[in-house]
């Protein structure tokens, strides 16, 4: 069971994760992060899982990493950190992960809400990178990342002020893709996992893989995957059946085949 994460899955095909460590603003701490990459692998295994949404509390998505924890550790330390493991297995899980932020996002704490393939943000969100005021810099992302998501201008004053941006500001950067009322963030963010899970399986994982190569590819070689990762869905049972499933006028049944 783990001690700083709440599993439940209330809606067919999506796990809801609440990060649960409010006495200090959900601070990502190493077991946190650990338990956190435990349960995406988990469901990136389980193929009754479709989508996972990720949240946290009405104070907090969470406040970054964890100051008392990363106060302990030398430049010996940070160099064999076991956080940077999890980050990658957090970063790496191959379903839509999609976050449901309200209030604090700052320095680790918005690095995970850019892991998020979908951001549902409530009004008072705050997203922000405050490590400047640490006297260091982003650790897991937050430059490579936020730079891709809102260009060189807001990725600079935000990096280098520490100072936060509000969830429409944010929203108009690209860094979330709606804004809500803050109480319906999670039902929010479950409705559109559940409209995901209702869709090819196989669709969605190439979909998402596609979309991801983006980011970190040349538009040529982007352009190929997505051709290669197209020609290859035409090989699957479910396309066959979204395809007659419109010409028959009904709606498709996909088995993930
Ligand atoms: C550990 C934290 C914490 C954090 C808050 N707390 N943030 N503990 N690590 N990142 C704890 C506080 O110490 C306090 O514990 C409790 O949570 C409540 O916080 P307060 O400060 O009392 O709340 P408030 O006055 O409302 O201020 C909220 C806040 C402030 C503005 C978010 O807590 C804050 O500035 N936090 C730090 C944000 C930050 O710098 N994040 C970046 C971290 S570096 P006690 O026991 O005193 O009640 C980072 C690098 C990532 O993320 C690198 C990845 C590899």
């Amino acid at each position: 069971m783990p001690r700083y994460l709440v599993v439940q899955a209330p809606e067919d095909g999506v796990r809801l994760i609440t990060l649960q460590r409010p006495e200090a603003l959900n601070a990502l701490n190493t077991e946190l992060l650990a338990e956190l990459a435990a349960e995406l692998d988990s469901a990136d295994r389980d193929p009754a899982i479709a989508a996972v949404v990720i949240t946290g509390n009405r104070k907090a998505f969470a406040a970054g990493a964890d100051i008392r924890e990363m106060a302990e550790r030398d430049l010996v330390g940070i160099l064999n950190d076991p956080r940077v493991a999890h980050w990658q297995r957090i970063a790496a899980f191959s379903k839509p992960l999609i976050a449901a932020v309200n209030g604090f996002a700052l320095g680790g704490g918005c690095e995970l809400v850019m892991c998020a393939d979908i951001v549902i943000a409530g009004e008072d969100a705050r997203f922000g990178q405050p490590e400047i005021n640490l006297g260091i810099i982003p650790g897991a992302g937050g430059t490579q990342r936020l730079l891709r998501a809102v260009g060189k201008p807001l990725a600079m004053q935000m990096v280098l002020t520490g100072e936060p941006i509000s969830a429409r500001h944010a929203q108009q950067a690209g860094l979330v893709s709606e804004v809500s009322q803050p109480e319906l963030t999670v039902e929010r963010a479950m409705q559109i996992g559940a409209a995901i899970a209702r869709k090819a399986p196989l669709a969605v994982r190439l979909a998402k893989e596609a979309l991801l190569k983006a980011a970190d590819t040349d538009l040529a070689t982007g352009l190929r995957f997505e051709r290669h990762a197209f020609t290859l869905l035409a090989g699957t049972a479910d396309r066959a059946e979204g395809i007659r499933a419109f010409q028959e006028k009904r709606p498709a049944h996909f088995q993930g085949q």
